[in-house]
């Protein structure tokens, strides 16, 4: 644990869940929850709800959940002290000095320690370019027009001639050498021993959502090779979680966000106005950064290059926005090759026109499928069409296909009948569609026993803590020590003993939890979807059910470990009275 529990539970209660959410996701109330579109995955009818009354969220559609705690994790990346940090200072409250774990304290100080080098280090870059040994790259940024406004805006800086200046320099601020080499910033070999892994470029600090710097992209001036040098991945450096500007972007307020290629792709558009202008971080768009994205738009415009690459990473891009549920446009930026190129000829006011006349990424896959075909010959025409019902197919929702197949139709010059006959086809044959059926999230496979004890065990769990005054009536027949996995008993003695006691607070109890994904399992024990009975007696008997279910399985567990284990004997002696008993007894729920 971090923090002393009543600290956590302070900082906890003096942040309603409800109004937290509210700051990131339009909730709606519902009865006595409220729902909303969870931002966590992509859906279209909300299955997000927030729970005043436990304090907590839970996503129906995707599973993510847990406590107010959780949800600053996963929305900002956080570690579960930084997400304390965070809520403290919101509710005004002032963190006693912390008791780390021993663990805890290394991972989360080491943490910090790399953000804090990255730090250092971006300053010193910021710094360097402001000197005469920097000059040159001050010049270099200048002449490619950036104002010293947006030069301060976006921290660039500048690498020295030197081997291990930068070293240098953090070594005496304390850092050690083990620091500095894992945040990337040195380079170890045989021959020359560590040096500075940056040298002679202009630098580009690279900022997460909360403007910290995680990395950073060196450029060379002119034409040297490689013309950018990246950060390598670190604990605080995940490429495939993080864009370029998103730091910025996020509160852009834009409708939509731009995807664009490089660093200076970005840096020109905000400069230009455009502030909803993010790139991938040298590495191809991918699903995780979509997924971020998601969280801010429904809408991405894509900005790539216009050469053959710029085509190819923009293709691969689509399905990927496809399957996040964003909806991808193409910027054409002929006759210029990039964003940065194309506003300093044109301007701004040109590129906005640009973007209002973005291509739909169908639109514009077809288009570049066209190339490969002669439209002059039958056959390569014929094959064109075929190749274009395939795709179509890849529209679920029946109305949005014969929307496209209209669409197409009508832009190719095929046949509106034709077109869908061939669509139909292709579907008969290949099932609708490949894509669909490939599961997201929350996968159903086959269930294993292990799975439905542990099911039946959340189904008790949530109805006791939608319904604590049944507690009185089942505790004599379950204990903590009938759940079956450690998570699950540690869960459930937590929750008992408060019951005993006349408290419950199931959302204390996953802070108990400082992993998110545990966090998330534990908010499952309490959201399991109980089905909707109408009648009283219906209730009774699907209670009375899971509770002997409950029991069942564990009796069952302690039998098969009989000899293994020396209370096993104990509790089948146990769980068969109990058993016999719970036979004869009706619960009464109220
Ligand atoms: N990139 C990289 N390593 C390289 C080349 C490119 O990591 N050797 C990444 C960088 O993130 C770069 C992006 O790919 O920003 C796009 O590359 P490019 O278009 O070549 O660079 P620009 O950012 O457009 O820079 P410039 O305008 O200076 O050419
Ligand atoms: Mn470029």
């Amino acid at each position: 644990m971090y923090y002393p529990e009543e600290v956590v539970e302070e900082i906890r209660q003096k942040n309603d869940i409800v109004d937290v959410i509210s700051g990131y996701v339009r909730l709606q109330k519902k009865g006595s929850n409220y729902f909303g579109l969870c931002p966590f995955h992509n859906e279209k009818s909300p299955s997000f709800s927030v729970s005043p009354n436990k304090q907590m969220y839970y996503c129906f559609g995707c599973g993510a959940g847990g406590n107010v705690f959780t949800f600053i994790m996963e929305y900002e990346n956080y570690t579960f002290g930084e997400a304390i940090q965070y809520l403290a200072d919101k509710a005004g409250v002032t963190l006693p000095e912390v008791e780390y774990s021993e663990e805890a304290k290394k991972k989360e100080s080491r943490r910090a320690k790399l953000l804090e080098a990255n730090k250092e280090a971006a300053k010193y870059y910021f710094y360097q370019l402001r000197t005469e040994q920097g000059a040159i790259g001050h010049k270099y940024l200048q002449d490619r027009k950036l104002s010293e406004e947006t030069i301060k805006q976006f921290g660039l800086g500048f690498s020295l001639k030197y081997s291990d200046d930068l070293i240098q320099y953090l070594r005496k601020k304390g850092y050690p050498e083990d620091i500095i080499r894992e945040a990337g910033l040195a380079n170890v070999d045989e021959q020359h021993g560590m040096y500075d892994k940056f040298w002679n470029r202009v630098m580009f600090p690279i900022q997460d959502i909360n403007h910290r710097v995680i990395g950073f992209g060196g450029r060379v001036m002119g034409d040297g090779k490689p013309k950018y040098l990246n950060s390598p991945e670190t604990p605080i450096f995940d490429k495939s979680r993080n864009l370029y500007g998103l730091n910025f972007a996020r509160t852009s307020r834009k409708n939509g966000i731009i995807l664009c290629e490089g660093y200076m792709d970005v840096i020109a558009m905000h400069q230009a106005g455009f502030n909803q202008a993010v790139a991938s971080l040298g590495t191809a768009f991918t699903s995780g950064q979509a997924n971020l994205l998601r969280r801010y738009t429904e809408a991405v415009y894509l900005t790539y290059d216009s050469d053959e690459a710029g085509v190819k990473a923009a293709l691969r891009a689509m399905p990927i926005l496809k399957e996040a549920g964003l909806s991808g446009k193409v910027i054409n930026m002929q006759p210029y090759k990039d964003p940065d190129e194309f506003i300093k000829n044109m301007g701004a006011e040109a590129f906005q026109e640009r973007i209002e006349q973005a291509e739909n990424s169908f639109f514009f896959s077809i288009r570049m499928l066209q190339r490969d075909y002669d439209l002059k010959d039958p056959e390569s025409k014929t094959k064109f069409h075929q190749e274009i019902a395939k795709r179509l197919c890849t529209f679920q929702e029946e109305v949005e296909r014969d929307n496209y197949i209209e669409a197409v139709a009508e832009k190719y010059n095929i046949g509106f009948e034709n077109l869908r006959r061939l669509v139909i086809g292709y579907a008969a044959k290949t099932g609708l569609v490949s894509e669909a059926t490939r599961p997201k999230s929350g996968i159903q496979s086959k269930q294993t026993p292990q799975d439905a004890t542990k099911r039946t065990q959340r189904l008790f769990l949530t109805w006791l803590v939608e319904e604590p005054k049944l507690f009185e009536k089942i505790q004599r027949y379950i204990t903590p020590e009938d759940f079956t996995t450690e998570l699950y008993k540690k869960v459930a003695t937590k929750l008992f003993d408060d019951l005993e006691m006349n408290r419950f607070n199931p959302a204390a109890i996953i802070s108990m939890f400082t992993d998110e994904e545990e966090q998330k399992e534990v908010a499952s024990l309490f959201n399991t979807k109980l089905e909707q009975l109408e009648t009283k007696q219906e209730r009774e008997k699907a209670f009375h059910d899971i509770v002997v279910n409950v029991k069942k399985n564990s009796y069952e567990q302690a039998s098969a470990n009989l000899g293994a284990d020396v209370n096993a004997l104990t509790k089948v002696i146990e769980g068969k009275k109990a058993l016999q008993e719970l036979e004869k007894t009706h619960i009464y729920l109220d």
